[in-house]
């Protein structure tokens, strides 16, 4: 089946693994549609490659997600590929992380990639092909202590993703999910903005399982060098333009070997793992 001239839509295409996705795909003759709130970066991004259209949404605000649904359901031609990318992380141990915060971060990472999957599915259906991408994370399949409502949502996506993938291949319509490990672009930044500073608002009882498990997840990271987002959409294009394409693909900092330990060791022996990793196993408070 040819590609070229299909309609891609990118979410999250602002920075990132989307905005290199968005870049590989025009570069392949997709026509793609761009979405993300920091318009300056789209126009910017659209007015340096061509076949770029940007698209104003914040995934945040479920009014917004609406009108944007309806805007993409509308188009005159339908999409062919859909890169659900868009998302963010909070930090924090649970009793950190407020139920407000991650209410947004679920409406972001999980409702939304809902919504616009279902804006997009009829318009699949009736052409009887289509390939959807999920943007998942290595802690999809297990989480980090410190970032148990994230791990959350990117379980809630692989799950979502796992009986998609089944409910719609019947109708040729393709389901990847991508596992990340750590890859290098705004997502820490970002991060840690949405988190804030959690050391001063803490309760002291926490501020040494933080200092510990920053100390020793930080170490992990000396002397290595953390892939930028083109290892990841790469992937992506690989995945949407091959005929027979993976249900999942992982790449990127630890992550053949995280998920790899979370496949073989039963769930003591991964809880030890972790433990270990995080620095956490012997901390007696
Ligand atoms: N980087 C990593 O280490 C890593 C690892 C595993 C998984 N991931 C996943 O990879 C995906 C892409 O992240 P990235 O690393 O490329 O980070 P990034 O550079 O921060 O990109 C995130 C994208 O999501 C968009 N976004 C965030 N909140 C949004 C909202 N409320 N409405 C609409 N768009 C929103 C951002 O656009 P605006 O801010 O302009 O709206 C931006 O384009 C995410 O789903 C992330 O969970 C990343």
């Amino acid at each position: 089946m040819e590609k070229a001239g299909q309609v891609a839509l990118v979410t999250g295409a602002s920075s990132g693994i989307g905005r290199e996705t968005a870049i590989m795909l025009a570069a392949k003759g997709f026509k793609v549609m761009a979405a993300a709130r920091r318009m300056d970066r789209l126009v910017e991004l659209a007015g340096q490659v061509e076949g770029i259209t940007p698209i104003d949404v914040d995934f945040s605000d479920p009014d917004d997600l609406e009108k944007f649904c309806q805007h993409v359901a509308g188009f005159s031609e339908p999409v062919s590929v859909l890169i659900n990318n868009a998302g963010y992380s909070l930090r924090g141990a649970l009793e950190d992380v407020s139920i407000e915060a991650a209410k947004r971060m679920f409406q972001v990472n999980v409702f939304a990639l809902m919504r616009v999957t279902q804006a997009c599915l009829p318009g699949m259906r009736k052409m009887r092909e289509g390939t959807i991408v999920n943007v998942s994370s290595m802690a999809g399949k297990f989480a980090f202590p410190g970032s148990g409502p994230y791990a959350a949502t990117k379980h809630a996506v692989e799950a979502i993703t796992d009986a998609l993938r089944i409910e719609i291949r019947p109708f040729g319509i393709r389901v990847v999910a991508i596992r990340p490990g750590f890859i290098a672009t705004e997502f820490n930044d970002v991060g840690n903005s949405m988190t804030g500073d959690l050391l001063a608002r803490t309760d002291p009882d926490y501020k040494s399982v933080y200092e510990t498990s920053g100390k020793a997840v930080g170490s992990m990271f000396a002397g290595v060098t953390v892939p930028g987002p083109e290892l990841i959409a790469n992937i992506i294009v690989e995945a949407v333009l091959s005929d027979s394409p993976k249900a999942v693909y992982h790449a990127g900092l630890f992550s053949e070997e995280f998920l790899e330990n979370r496949a073989s060791l039963d769930d003591e022996g991964f809880d030890e793992y972790l433990s270990e990793k995080t620095g956490l196993k012997d901390l007696k408070l």
